[in-house]
C-alpha cells in the first residue's frame, strides 16, 4: 500500500511561539521531530512516532540513495583539465571555474552581480552564473504535467499554446507536487540548454563569456593544449582532422566530469547528515526547518523540495519548475539603463522559441538552495546581496510592497517593476507566501527569518560531524 504523505507539520507542531531563543528545552521539539519523521516519506515506523531521541536528532534516520563514488573515467579526467583550462577562452584568462568555482559550491567566487567575459574581459551579460552542483538529475526542458510523458523533441510552442488557459494548482509544502501545467527541467535560468554537453558549448562561444568566434576556433585551441595527446588516445588519431567532432568530444568530456566527479553532488551538508542520523540540528535550525516547510509560514519547501524521495533519493531543494516571482529590477545591471530592456526568462531575449507564449514571460528556473549561502548575489538578476534581503522579499512582497519596489514620480509604488506593464499579471500570487493581500500581517517575524537562514546554512556541503566516528543515535524508550 502506498502511504499517503503525512500533513506537515502535525497538529500541535507549530514552531514554538514565544519560546525564548536561549531556552535550552523546547517542549514541542520531540513531538515535532516525530511528525518530521512521518513527513519524511513513510520512513517512520508506525507506532514509534512518539519516540524521540536526544534534542535535535532525527528519530528515524533515513538511508539516502547517494550517487556512487568511483574513480573518474579517462574521459572525465580529460573533462577536468578542460574545465580548469583558461587557454580555451578568447581572453586566455577564463576557464569554466572562473565563474563556477569549486570552492564556492560551483558558484562564482566573487561578489559581482554578473561576471565579466569576452576577449578583453570587459563584456558583461545580465544574469549571475548559477551553481553547477546538483544538476545530475535535471531532466530536459518540457512543458506539461509530467516530464516522462513528453517526447523530446516536441513543438514547445504548440504545447504551450494549448496550455494557455489551463489554471494552475497552487503549490503547498507537504502536499504532493501539483500536476504541473508549467514548464520544467532544462539548464540555465531559462532552460534553453537541454544537456550538460550542449550546454558547455554555449559559454565557450558566448561573446560575454569565453567568447570564441567559432567552433573551429575552439578546435584550434584544443589542438594546441598540453594534453592534446589525450584526445588522440581517447578518440583516435584522426580526431584533429574533424574539428566539429573534436569540439563535441571535448564538450562531452566536460559534461562527464560534471556527472562523475563527486564534488558536483557531494551531499555532505549538515542536513544530509541529520537525515541519516549523524547530526543534531540546533533549536534555531530545527525551528528554521519547520518554518521552511510550513505552508502557513515560509512555504519554501513547496518549490525548494526538502523531503527525500520515497526511494531515499536526497532532496535537491528545487522542484525544477519555473515561476515568475516578480523580483525587483536591478538598477546596477548595465542593460537595465535602457528602460525598454527586460529579461523575460522563458520568453527571451536569450531564448526565442517561446517568445509568443506570453503567459510564461518573467518565469525563471527555481534554483537549488544547496550551498546557496556561498553566493554573493541572489535571483536571476542578482538584485539581492544577502539571504536576509531575499527573505524580506518573500515576507513582504505581497503585504508591504512599498518596502520592496521603488515609487514612480507620482509617489506610487511600481509593483513588479522588472516586467513590462502588460506582463505583470504573470507574477505568482497564488502560492503562499505570495497569496496574502496588501496590509495583511507578514507571515514571518524577524526571529523566524533568522531561523530560516540558520536552516539554509545547514545545506552547505562540507559539514564535519563533531565526532565523525560516533554517529548520533536516537535513544529508544525500551
Ligand atoms: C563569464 C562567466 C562564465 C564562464 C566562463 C562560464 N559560465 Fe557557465 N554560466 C554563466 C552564466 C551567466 C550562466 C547563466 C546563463 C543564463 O541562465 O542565461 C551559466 C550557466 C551555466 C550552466 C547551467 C547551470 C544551471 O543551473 O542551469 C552550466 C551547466 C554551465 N554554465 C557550465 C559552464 C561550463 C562547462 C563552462 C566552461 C566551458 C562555463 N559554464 C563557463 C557564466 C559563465
Ligand atoms: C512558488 C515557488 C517558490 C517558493 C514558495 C519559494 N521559492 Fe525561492 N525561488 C523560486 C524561484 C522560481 C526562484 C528564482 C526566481 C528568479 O530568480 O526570478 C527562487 C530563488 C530563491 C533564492 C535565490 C537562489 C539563487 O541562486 O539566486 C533563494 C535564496 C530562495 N529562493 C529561497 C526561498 C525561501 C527561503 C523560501 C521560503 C520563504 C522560498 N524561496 C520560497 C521559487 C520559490
Amino acid at each position: 500500500m502506498r502511504l499517503r504523505p503525512a500533513p506537515f507539520p502535525a497538529p500541535g507542531c507549530r514552531p514554538p511561539r514565544g519560546v525564548a531563543r536561549t531556552r535550552g528545552r523546547l517542549p514541542k521539539t520531540a513531538l515535532c521531530l516525530a511528525s518530521i519523521a512521518a513527513w519524511l516519506g513513510g520512513h517512520a515506523v508506525p507506532g514509534q512516532a512518539a519516540a524521540a531521541g536526544p534534542a535535535g536528532v532525527n528519530p528515524h534516520p533515513i538511508h539516502l540513495l547517494l550517487p556512487p563514488v568511483q574513480p573518474l573515467s579517462a574521459v572525465a579526467r580529460l573533462g577536468r583539465r578542460l574545465f580548469f583550462d583558461p587557454s580555451l577562452s578568447a581572453s586566455g584568462r577564463q576557464s569554466c571555474a572562473s565563474c563556477h568555482s569549486p570552492g564556492y559550491g560551483y558558484n562564482p567566487p566573487d561578489k559581482r552581480a554578473v561576471q565579466p567575459g569576452g576577449p578583453d574581459l570587459k563584456s558583461v551579460g545580465y544574469r549571475p552564473p548559477p551553481s553547477l552542483a546538483y544538476l545530475y538529475r535535471q531532466q530536459p526542458f518540457s512543458i506539461g504535467p509530467d516530464t516522462s510523458s513528453v517526447d523530446i523533441p516536441v513543438n514547445l510552442n504548440a504545447v504551450a499554446a494549448s496550455l494557455r488557459n489551463v489554471p494552475r494548482v497552487p503549490k503547498s509544502a507537504g502536499m504532493p507536487p501539483p500536476a504541473a501545467m508549467v514548464p520544467q527541467g532544462g539548464l540555465f535560468w531559462d532552460g534553453r540548454a537541454d544537456s550538460l554537453q550542449r550546454q558547455a558549448l554555449l559559454p565557450a562561444l558566448s561573446p560575454v563569456e569565453m567568447a570564441n568566434a567559432s567552433v573551429s576556433a575552439i578546435a584550434r585551441k584544443l589542438a594546441r593544449t598540453r594534453y592534446r595527446d589525450r584526445f588522440a588516445q581517447l578518440f583516435g588519431p584522426t580526431i584533429f582532422q574533424a574539428p566539429r567532432q573534436l569540439v563535441a568530444e571535448a564538450m562531452f568530456a566536460i559534461a562527464r566530469y560534471q556527472v562523475e566527479d563527486p564534488s558536483f553532488h557531494a551531499f555532505t551538508s549538515k542536513y544530509d547528515a541529520w537525515l541519516q542520523g549523524h547530526a543534531r540540528l540546533t533549536p534555531a535550525e530545527l525551528r528554521g526547518m519547520h518554518l521552511f516547510n510550513d505552508p502557513a509560514k515560509g512555504n519554501c519547501a513547496a518549490c525548494h523540495l526538502s523531503r527525500p524521495g520515497r526511494d531515499g533519493l536526497p532532496p535537491l531543494f528545487t522542484d525544477s519548475q519555473y515561476e515568475a516571482l516578480g523580483v525587483p529590477r536591478n538598477p546596477r545591471l548595465a542593460p537595465n539603463r535602457d528602460p525598454h530592456f527586460f529579461d523575460l526568462g522563458l520568453c527571451g531575449p536569450y531564448r526565442k522559441d517561446l517568445a509568443r507564449q506570453t503567459q510564461y514571460c518573467g518565469m525563471f528556473l527555481t534554483p537549488t538552495l544547496r550551498n546557496v549561502d556561498r553566493r554573493a548575489v541572489f535571483f536571476h538578476n542578482g538584485v539581492y546581496r544577502s539571504l536576509k534581503q531575499v527573505l524580506d522579499f518573500y515576507n513582504l512582497r505581497s503585504v508591504q510592497p512599498e518596502r520592496i519596489y521603488p515609487r514612480d514620480s507620482d509617489g506610487v509604488t511600481v509593483l513588479y517593476n522588472d516586467l513590462p506593464k502588460d506582463l505583470r499579471g504573470n507574477v505568482d500570487s497564488t502560492d503562499a507566501p505570495f497569496n496574502r493581500h496588501r496590509g495583511d500581517l507578514p507571515p514571518l517575524s524577524a526571529l523566524d527569518i533568522q531561523d530560516i537562514i540558520a536552516f539554509i546554512h545547514t545545506l552547505d556541503d562540507g559539514y564535519a560531524p563533531p565526532r565523525a566516528s560516533a554517529p548520533v543515535r536516537p535513544r529508544t524508550r525500551d
